[in-house]
């Protein structure tokens, strides 16, 4: 029996690449489908799981280093930073992000250095109000790139990911697993709605070198 032909590498095809950076430059903000395989999806919602099962998601604060607090009533989410090495999922996930900052730098010129990004969870009722993702003090991050790991997730759950593309405009995204939205950081507010079952992410953000 003949052995399969090697299959192409699932992920980031130039055709693919070339989409993203088009509707980042034209819209600032895009929705990709099926970005992540499905298997690494199933991996990191699993890691996901299993980090806020075992205490080591903690709640995330607002503003930057020396200056954050809680604020449960503006931000509800459980998170933890991903470090390079800490599952092979994890080391999949940030390769192709890694794939992503390259195609953005050689076609959009962004001078997108690096990329941080950690694991999200918000509970049932819990949500984060419209904000920026920029700091005051501090204007690197310049890409926005969120990937949801929850399968099957219905519009009826809420949860969505709500983009004001404009003064008259929002755009929901639901947060099916597998998808990818990417948008400018310092242009466009956003806010993540309650929803009624458990939301799994990964957020994360391309940043310019000071
Ligand atoms: C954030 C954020 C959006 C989302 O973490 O800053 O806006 O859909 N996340 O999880
Ligand atoms: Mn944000």
């Amino acid at each position: 029996m003949l052995s399969e032909p090697p299959r192409a590498q699932a992920g980031f095809s130039d055709v693919l690449q070339a989409k993203i950076c088009n509707e980042l430059e034209t819209q600032g903000w895009l929705q990709q489908d099926f970005f992540l395989p499905d298997e690494l999806i199933i991996a990191l919602a699993a890691e996901c799981r299993q980090m806020s099962a075992a205490g080591s998601l903690k709640s995330a604060g607002i503003g930057r280093a020396d200056g954050q607090v809680l604020r449960p009533d503006i931000r509800g989410d459980q998170i933890a930073w991903l470090k390079a090495g800490q599952s092979m999922a994890c080391d999949r996930y940030l390769q192709i992000m890694e794939d992503v900052r390259i195609a953005l730098n050689r076609t959009l010129y962004l001078g997108l250095d690096e990329y941080e990004s950690h694991f999200a969870m918000y509970s049932p009722g819990t949500y984060y109000r419209k904000h920026l993702d920029r700091f005051r003090d501090d204007d690197c991050r310049t890409v926005s790139a969120v990937v949801y790991l929850n399968p099957d997730w219905l519009p009826e759950q809420g949860g969505a990911l709500r983009l004001h593309t404009d003064a008259n405009h929002t755009e929901d995204v639901a947060p099916l697993g597998g998808r990818l939205v990417l948008f400018m950081s310092a242009d466009m507010s956003h806010e993540v709605l309650p929803a009624t079952r458990d939301r799994m992410s990964l957020a994360g953000w391309f940043r310019r070198r000071v």
